[in-house]
């Protein structure tokens, strides 16, 4: 294994960066954050103090010219993933790029291709594939502990309020609303555990104007959707329910949940965000009880974190960092990959347009990809 430094990039450093990427790579051995890009001037000054980098530009390209990077790790608005991506690539860098991974399936199908011709790693930021509980539950359905998965439902339920909510409001800088901001997340697990999905139908809806500011100014109104449902048909027979809303509050203890059931001929499983070091667990015919994650699903394999450290539901997206890092020294390709990135947009289209049509929508073919 290569265990020379590496000079890792941050590309946009707003929310996820600084609560995700820096921390995650920050624990990794022979990791060096060699420079940082971010246009808004007053938050570059911020994060350069704060995390005592020198190189720091406002453009990728000048940071690209100037230190000699390895990998960089793009977390801006989904806009401006395509063209980073491709000057990340061409100057011979490893990419790990935020969710979703583009604009639409065609824009997807380019990265991926571009990823695969460079030779490079890539990868694709579906952080939930590392909470603990989804390692378990990994485990559990590969090993036919569930038996054949009959149906499945995955709920992301949260209150955003109804104030507007920046970038992420608009489609010509999300290019969807909470489909691509939470939905992606469980398409990509919900393939990662059950396969691919054939088919699906599915409704959205606009539920607020959001055009005043959280300070309370005017603010051009939001034109994506606040909340969305699908029924997918998977290749496997199994049937999942999915549901998604920023002003459908939730059970959890923060008002939020993230759900995930797993109904199998044997045996059911419950993943929730909130107690991520735990599922619930039911043979047929009994209730749910909980069980502790086993330490070793705790985190990734040789992860440089102490699960017992922190609060679990954020420092398990770390392990995200250690998959990049680990790729790139072993030169496999990432779990997730662009592939997947690619895979989850294919069917995110085929929601929108299910939708928009009112109709069930068959997923168009992707390339096969390499490994799963
Ligand atoms: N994987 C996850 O769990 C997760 C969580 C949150 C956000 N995200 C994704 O991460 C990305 C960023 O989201 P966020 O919440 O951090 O947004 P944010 O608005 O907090 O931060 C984005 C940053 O990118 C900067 N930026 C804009 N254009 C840029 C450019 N061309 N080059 C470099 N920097 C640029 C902005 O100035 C800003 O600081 C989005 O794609 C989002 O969907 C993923």
């Amino acid at each position: 294994m290569n265990q020379d430094v590496l000079r890792v990039g941050l590309v946009g450093t707003g929310g996820v960066c600084a609560g995700v990427h820096y921390p995650g790579l920050r624990l990794i051995p022979g990791v060096e954050i060699a420079g940082i890009c971010e246009p808004d001037e007053t938050l570059r000054q911020e994060r350069q103090a704060e995390w005592g980098i020198e190189a720091v530009f406002d453009r990728l390209d000048a940071l690209l010219d100037a230190v000699a990077l390895d990998a960089v790790c793009i977390a801006v608005p989904n806009v401006y993933h395509y063209e980073l991506i491709v000057q990340a690539l061409d100057a011979g860098c490893h990419v790990l790029c935020e969710k979703p991974l583009g604009m639409d399936f065609a824009q997807t199908q380019e990265i991926y291709a571009r990823g695969k011709a460079s030779g490079r790693r890539h990868m694709t930021a579906f952080t939930y594939r590392f909470v603990p509980a989804m390692n378990y539950i990994r485990h559990l359905v590969q090993t036919g502990a569930l038996g054949a998965i009959r149906h499945a439902r995955f709920q992301r339920l949260q209150d955003w309020g109804e104030r507007a909510i920046g970038w992420r409001q608009y489609k010509r800088y999300a290019g969807s609303g909470e489909l691509g901001d939470m939905g992606i997340h469980r398409l990509d697990f919900a393939e990662d555990l059950l396969g691919p999905i054939e088919a699906v139908c599915s409704a959205a809806k606009q539920l607020v104007p959001r055009d005043q500011t959280r300070e309370g100014q005017p603010c051009p109104p939001q034109d994506v959707e606040d909340w969305i449902a699908w029924i997918a048909e998977f290749k496997s027979g199994t049937t999942g329910v999915f549901e998604m809303g920023k002003l459908s509050k939730g059970h959890g203890p923060q008002g939020d949940h993230d759900l995930a059931e797993f109904n199998g001929e044997d045996a059911s499983v419950v993943y929730r965000l909130h107690a991520p070091h735990e599922v619930l667990f039911a043979p047929r015919g009994e209730p749910y009880q909980s069980q502790p994650v086993p330490a070793e699903f705790l985190k990734r394999p040789n992860a440089p974190r102490d699960p017992s450290v922190g609060d679990p539901v954020q420092t398990f997206r770390y392990d995200q960092a250690w998959e990049f890092v680990s790729a790139i020294r072993e030169g496999r390709d990432c779990v997730p990959s662009f592939y997947h990135g690619m895979r989850a947009q294919a069917v995110a289209d085929s929601i929108l347009q299910a939708a928009a049509e009112r109709r069930w929508v068959d997923i168009p073919d992707c390339p096969v990809s390499e490994r799963r």
